[in-house]
């Protein structure tokens, strides 16, 4: 078990939860794009560290490109605006591209840059979660093709996500306490 963070109230995946999830995941991935090359696409920052991790578990050829956008600022809330803030370096037209996001939640975010990238004429475009909040009720604008997990409707902090660029370093996942932001 790993140690509470004194702004942690609960943590929901340990390293080792995490660890197998990246394989799964992983062989998932590998399993569809055996011969497809794709272009993996992870979007800064909170993608990096899940992206560190899938891209060694995927046993197939691929190549790797970033983008960063900016829905949340430094707040807990979605502003639902959308702002590219670091295009790609790759010309995504005729590839297979593969999307992977730290969390999707409203999936507001996701659902403007695949319909923005769609317009660049990729082979196909599919979207792999780390986490997917469950909100009661509402469905996210955008259904992922693999998902990590799926987690509450709470903000968790740790293995790339951040509260005002904090915690991104945390190895687990954990659930932010409310004390620290309200
Ligand atoms: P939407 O609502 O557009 O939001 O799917 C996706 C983006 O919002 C951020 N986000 C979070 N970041 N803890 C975080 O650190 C959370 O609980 C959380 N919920 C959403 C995240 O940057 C994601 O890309
Ligand atoms: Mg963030």
């Amino acid at each position: 078990m790993a140690e509470l963070h004194p702004d942690i109230q609960e943590i929901l995946l340990e390293e080792q939860d995490i660890k197998d999830i990246v394989k799964r995941v992983g062989a998932e991935i590998t399993r569809d794009y055996a011969d497809k090359n794709p272009l993996v696409i992870a979007v800064l920052r909170g993608a990096v560290v899940f992206m560190a991790d899938i891209m060694r578990a995927i046993k197939c050829p691929l190549s790797i490109d970033f983008m960063a956008v900016s829905s949340y600022g430094d707040g807990v809330k979605s502003s639902g605006v959308v702002r590219i803030v670091k295009d790609l370096d790759t010309k995504i037209e005729g590839r297979h591209v593969i999307i992977v996001e730290d969390v999707l939640d409203s999936g507001l975010t996701l659902s403007y840059l695949v319909r923005m990238l769609k317009s660049r004429n990729p082979a196909s475009i599919e979207i792999a979660a780390f986490l997917v909040k469950d909100i009661e009720g509402k469905r996210p604008a955008i259904d992922p093709c693999y998902v990590g997990t799926h987690v509450p409707d709470k903000f968790v902090v740790g293995y790339g996500l951040d509260y005002a660029e904090r915690y991104r370093n945390l190895p687990f996942v954990g659930v932010l306490k409310p004390s620290v932001y309200e």
